[in-house]
């Protein structure tokens, strides 16, 4: 259906174009905004989980030094509440008495400074009405919910698969909530003029975002601006239009001041979502050689009371192996808890570590090496709809794994490979990860002075996104990358597709492809008719971009150069627009593949002190057409860190008898630190993807999928013990 400008895998490892800019301070994040007449916000926080505000007392806060107002249920302006198919806001704050989670937001002080907005905060004295939180998943007053999403999928008949196989595996699995904690805090600014609300915010998704602020504050859309050229991170916490934004142009709106809110560490465990627990069982049945003939996997997520979040911790098992007989349902129960949310590979992130294992332990039942057994079951076709991959290199990404790792010279049983005192061990798991497609649309201007200038309302949550975009467009219309400034974060700009779902480079990447290739369009049409042009006449494909020149194809010196085009024409710009959406498989008859992955992972274990230490991790990962090197490279790092994480350490404790969450700052809420983190081997392999036109799959969340199943697998070899519930910590190791 395309065709591939460059089919070479790997692109050069060309340096962040705004990395100066970020290590030099000069990058501007919304807490670094600062406007004339700004003042300051603080919130107030629930202390009880669940029931109602009472009595509520603003008055010394009131008159304290600098409170210019005080907003609670009581006076705060009633606002809509804006319900979303998919990551949608929560309801807008201080509607009313209700709570449903430890740390809701009550009351907001504003202030002349930060910090007498926060003292103040602290003189606000509120008598709550508690009632009996629902806090365990177990509970059985607590409401559960079938998938609202559809993506439960059932073929084949399960029991009958069970019941013809040889081996059977019926295990549980359990992962913690964990809390995305990018780690620049979430701040918004917001200042109106009129019914025009100008907001800079930590979003992954500014034009979504300025859609949702227009219909909470029921003010027409064109007239909301959100800015977000730098974003401190995000792994989901910035998907959507949390009540802290709210808050922040409330504030602005009733006092007539332009305001900041920051949040504190502890209210980014509370105010931004965060990955749901989960309980799982996966039940697989096999032939003796190694065939699956049966696929069950159930899963049970916490949500929040009034959350729409949902967690597709199954849809990916439904396609990671060629079994006849699948069926994979995904559940949530509601708790009293803030509201879970995606949180980087939302759902496969869970459901991998507990098909990866199940697999794992059917290979002993089996007697057969893991990633032989993977091999066995490859998905050779999609499996759902029996349509062809757009691409898929996942054997490959097995043989270059094995190799690179060693996997040929691991002992079959556990237990039986150490390194003096420690246990050793080796284990493996293979991830077909799965992305978010949705409409993008771009701008591209070539000046006169032989620069281009492209745009889109998009955010680089520290991807890359600016640097590979610089690089497409340079490529796109043949000029040098130092002449090119791609820009984002404002909703000025063309519509732009969220940062998440590893779905934003393929969508944003063929928008800007469209806009450079009709802006190409557009220079041809102004030479069409003139007989003097070696341009004269030629279409898109009968030409070639180069060196800010446009020639005819094969025939360097049949062409014009931008700026002679301009100049002949005495204009000092030329603009297109372009747009992408992606295509139904069905139409283009393939499906679209995400990329896919095989991991490797070294342990020691210590089964005397129960210390676990990740040894080496080695990923093969398929990623399409890789962009840049150095970038994709920093994403599957990044992202291993985070499956060390989500392995070995991260755990958002809730008190079970308040609701409140006991572990919210980062020095009670473990992550890795460096000597957490081994050597890490990235190779990418397979072909550019055929589902876009310039060959990419998404990398952003893939690094993070398969670790825990591959270091608990790993654990399993060096000890003989199974961990089935993650972290992995030295109590459950010991
Ligand atoms: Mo990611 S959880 O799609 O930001």
């Amino acid at each position: 259906m395309t065709t591939i400008e460059r089919p070479r895998l790997v692109g050069a490892g060309v340096d962040r174009v705004d990395g100066p800019l970020k290590v030099t301070g000069a990058a501007p994040y919304p807490n670094d905004v600062s406007l004339p007449d700004l003042v300051y916000a603080a919130p107030v926080r629930a202390t009880i989980a669940a029931g109602r505000i009472g009595r509520i007392d603003t008055s010394a806060a009131e008159s304290a030094p600098g409170v210019l107002a005080v907003f609670t249920h009581l006076n705060a302006p009633r606002l809509e509440r804006v319900p979303e198919p998919m990551l949608g806001p929560p309801p807008p704050p201080l509607q009313d008495d209700r709570i449903t989670y430890y740390g809701q937001y009550v009351a907001v002080v504003v202030a002349g400074t930060a910090e007498q907005a926060s003292a103040a905060a602290r003189r606000i004295e509120i008598g709550y009405e508690p009632a009996e939180p629902l806090l365990d998943m177990n509970d059985p007053r607590a409401e559960r919910i079938e998938n609202p999403f559809g993506t439960d999928v059932s073929r084949g008949d399960v029991a009958a698969g069970l019941a013809d196989a040889d081996v059977t595996i019926d295990a549980s699995y359990t992962t913690a909530e964990n809390t995305n904690n990018p780690l620049g805090l979430f701040a918004t600014v917001a200042a109106w003029d009129g019914d025009a609300l100008t907001v800079h915010d930590s979003t992954q998704w500014p034009s979504r975002a300025r859609a949702i602020l227009a219909k909470v504050f029921r003010v027409p859309e064109s007239g909301v601006r959100v800015l977000a050229p730098y974003v401190g991170g995000g792994f989901g916490a910035g998907l959507r239009v949390w009540p802290h934004v709210i808050l922040a142009a409330l504030a602005a709106r009733e006092t007539g001041r332009p305001v900041k809110l920051v949040l504190t560490r502890p209210e980014m465990f509370t105010g931004v979502g965060h990955r749901p627990a989960t309980v799982q069982r996966v039940r697989l049945g096999a032939t003796r050689d190694g065939r699956l003939t049966a696929i069950d996997h159930e899963s049970l997520a916490t949500l929040s009371i009034d959350g729409d979040n949902f967690e597709p911790c199954t849809a990916g098992t439904a396609s990671a192996y060629a079994c006849p007989n699948v069926s994979v349902r995904d559940r949530q129960v509601r708790l009293n808890i803030p509201w879970t949310n995606s949180m980087r590979a939302p759902g496969e992130a869970q459901g991998n570590f507990a098909l990866e294992s199940a697999l794992d332990e059917l290979s002993y039942e089996l007697g057969i090496d893991p990633l032989e057994l993977r091999l066995r079951n490859h998905a050779d076709s999609y499996p759902q709809l029996g349509l062809p991959w757009s691409s898929k290199a996942l054997r490959e990404c097995y043989a270059v794994g094995a190799a690179r790792f060693g996997w040929s010279r691991r002992g079959a049983e556990p237990g039986s490979m150490r390194d003096g005192d420690w246990l050793v061990g080796h284990g493996m798991a293979g991830v077909s990860f799965f992305w978010l497609q949705e409409p993008c649309a771009a701008r591209a201007t070539v000046r006169d002075d032989g620069t281009a200038y492209v745009r889109s309302a998009v955010t680089d949550i520290g991807t890359g996104t600016y640097t590979v975009m610089t690089q497409l467009s340079a490529e796109f219309l043949g000029l040098r990358q130092d002449r090119v400034t791609f820009d984002l974060g404002d909703t000025d700009m063309p519509m732009g597709v969220v940062a998440g779902g590893s779905g934003l480079t393929a969508a944003l990447g063929t928008a800007v492809r469209a806009a450079c290739r009709d802006l190409v369009r557009a220079f041809l049409d102004l030479v069409r008719d003139d007989p003097g042009s070696p341009l004269a006449g030629c279409d898109i494909d009968d030409v070639t971009v180069a060196d800010g020149r446009i020639h005819r194809k094969g025939a360097p010196e049949l062409g014009e150069s931008y700026t002679g085009i301009l100049a002949a024409h005495e204009l000092t710009e030329l603009t297109a627009d372009g747009e992408s959406a992606p295509p139904r498989p069905e139409d283009v008859g393939m499906a679209p593949a995400g990329a896919f992955g095989a991991r490797f992972v070294e342990v020691r274990v210590d089964p005397d002190l129960g210390l676990l230490r990740v040894a080496r991790v080695v990923s093969a990962i398929d990623g399409g057409r890789i962009l840049n090197e150095k970038l994709a490279t920093s994403q599957i790092i990044g992202g291993t860190v985070g499956g060390i994480g989500m392995a070995l350490f991260e755990d958002t404790v809730t008190d079970a008898g308040t609701g409140r969450i006991a572990n919210a700052t980062l020095g009670d809420y473990l992550v890795p630190v460096n000597a957490d983190v081994p050597d890490m081997d990235v190779i990418f392999v397979g072909d550019p993807d055929r589902y876009n036109p310039v060959g990419v799959k998404g990398v952003g969340e893939i690094g993070l999928v398969g670790l825990s199943a591959a270091i608990a697998n790993a654990v399993h070899h060096a000890t003989g013990r199974r961990i089935r519930s993650l972290p992995i910590t030295i109590d459950r190791l010991l």
